[in-house]
């Protein structure tokens, strides 16, 4: 039995865990307002709101209904457009009319509701942010601008909203008044899953699996992950960063110890996938997924990152790739900890990635580097990962090896280059021939060392 709250109404449902809370909304709850797009999280069109406690706080984000697992709502408020509609528009809504925001409307649901989340949100009231909200929804009409100009009213319209902004969103019709009442509900509602058998199938996210295994997930007994307390959180001991397996993306980006250690933190994650998708996006599941061109994979590889296993069996990230999909891992074990040492204060992180499109895109190569120079310009250490260029995340061994203990100057880094064009054997596809991608991580390459030095100063 799943439980949660739907808009105004408590639910009890014995559907299938692992079926779609798209499918749910509209073909059991006829809440035909959620649009089905493109059923793969990258039209924005099933966009739903979905809030959980988060350090005791009731926090609403926006995520893609096509691939949210019906599990991953127990215990939480789920809001899909019905839940905000009163007699008259939101001023959400009211303000995409104004502007022409809204021509065949496929779309609008999906804009509506990331950016009613973005209004909900803790954040402080910027028009990037507003933009950042709707960075998952994609419009074939409007082109665009329009949409902004909604996102700049609603700036406006919110500059006055109080620290304490439930109430005031509901006198000012953002939300109906039973939003004020959805805290103390949902505490009466059992926050975790039921405990599942052993076979049943990992679930995170939901954000591969959904897209890769749809039909799978529909019909599986799953376990879930997403919302299991003993792997969240992210802690530093003994100088180590503790990273629970089922933290997302975005909670990656919003804790205080890695924005700490990555001052380029929100440059980065931006470049990972959208709003919605990093809502929902685990790290164990980039990991387990192993797509050769896996973002936080790359990542967490150039931080010589190590996973621990429910068996207490702890193994590097470098070692856990075997070849294309293949890991070293038995069906059993699930991933609980992912840790990595806190870096010297004096390295420098840098993360690169390249891909058709700015946003919602995976790379066509994408890589990670940590170096440490020490004062006469020689490299003390370095860990160097790269993806789209062999058939699993690589790490750069061969030119970690050479770059160990060499002054960093112009040879090295053309002899660096050369061993590392040799140690990949990127393939032709959709995303750039062979020869374009070796050209990309030479200048990926590049990009890292200038992140760090001035490359012209090099002799
Ligand atoms: C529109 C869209 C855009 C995307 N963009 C990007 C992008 O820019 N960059 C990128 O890297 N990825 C991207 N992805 C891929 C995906 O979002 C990530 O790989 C995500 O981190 C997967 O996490 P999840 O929790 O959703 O995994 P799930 O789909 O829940 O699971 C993936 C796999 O991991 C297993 N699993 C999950 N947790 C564990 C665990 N603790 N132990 C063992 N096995 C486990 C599952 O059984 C499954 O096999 C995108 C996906 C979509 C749909
Ligand atoms: S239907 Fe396109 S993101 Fe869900
Ligand atoms: S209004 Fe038609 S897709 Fe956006």
């Amino acid at each position: 039995m799943i439980e949660f709250i739907l808009n105004n109404k408590l639910i009890k449902t014995t559907q299938p865990s692992g079926s779609t809370m798209l499918d749910f909304v509209r073909y059991h709850k006829q809440l035909t307002g959620t649009k089905i797009g493109c059923r793969e999280g990258d039209c924005g069109a099933c966009t739903i709101l979905v809030a959980s406690f988060e350090n005791g706080k009731l926090i609403y984000r926006n995520m893609t209904s096509c691939l949210m697992p019906l599990t991953n709502a127990q215990g939480k408020h789920i809001v899909t457009v019905e839940g905000i509609n009163q007699a008259e528009l939101t001023p959400v809504q009211q303000a995409m009319v104004d502007t022409n925001g809204t021509q065949c409307g496929f779309c609008t649901i999906g804009f509506v509701m990331s950016l009613t989340g973005f209004v909900m949100n803790e954040t402080a009231i910027k028009y990037e942010d507003a933009i950042k909200a709707i960075d998952g929804n994609i419009c074939r009409c409007t082109g665009y601008k329009s949409i902004e100009k909604a996102a700049k009213i609603l700036i406006d319209k919110i500059a006055e909203r109080p620290t304490n902004k439930l109430s005031w969103l509901v006198d000012n019709k953002f939300i109906p008044p039973y939003f004020i009442d959805i805290e103390n509900r949902l505490k009466q509602i059992n926050k975790t899953a039921e405990t599942i058998n052993q076979d049943a199938l990992p679930v995170g996210g939901g954000t591969d699996l959904n897209v890769q295994k749809h039909h799978l997930v529909k019909q599986s007994v799953t376990n879930n992950l997403f919302d299991a307390s003993h792997l969240k959180g992210i802690v530093v001991e003994n100088n180590e960063v503790k990273i629970g397996a089922s933290v997302t993306v975005t909670e990656f980006a919003e804790s205080s110890i890695t924005q700490t250690i990555f001052p380029n933190l929100a440059k980065h994650i931006k470049l990972v996938s959208s709003t919605p998708i990093r809502n929902m996006a685990t790290l164990a599941g980039n990991l387990v997924n192993a797509s050769p061109i896996g973002d936080m994979t790359i990542f967490l590889l150039a931080l010589n990152a190590q996973i621990v296993f429910n068996t207490q069996r702890k193994i590097y990230l470098k070692d856990f790739y075997k070849g294309y999909k293949q890991l070293d891992k038995s069906p059993q074990e699930l991933i609980e900890q992912i840790i990595f040492q806190v870096p010297n204060p004096t390295s420098l992180f840098s993360f690169e990635k390249v891909c058709k499109r700015t946003h919602l895109d995976i790379a066509s190569v994408n890589t990670a580097c940590l170096i440490q120079l020490n004062d006469n310009n020689t490299i003390e250490d370095i860990h160097l990962a790269a993806g789209g260029v062999a058939p699993f995340p690589k790490y750069l061994a061969n030119t970690i090896l050479f770059l160990k203990g060499k002054e960093l100057n112009n040879d090295v880094i053309k002899e660096a280059i050369n061993t590392m064009q040799n140690e990949v054997a990127p393939i032709s596809d959709a995303r750039g021939t062979k020869e374009y991608k070796l050209l990309l991580l030479k200048q990926l390459f590049l990009a890292h060392i200038e992140n760090l030095i001035n490359i012209e100063e090099l002799v």
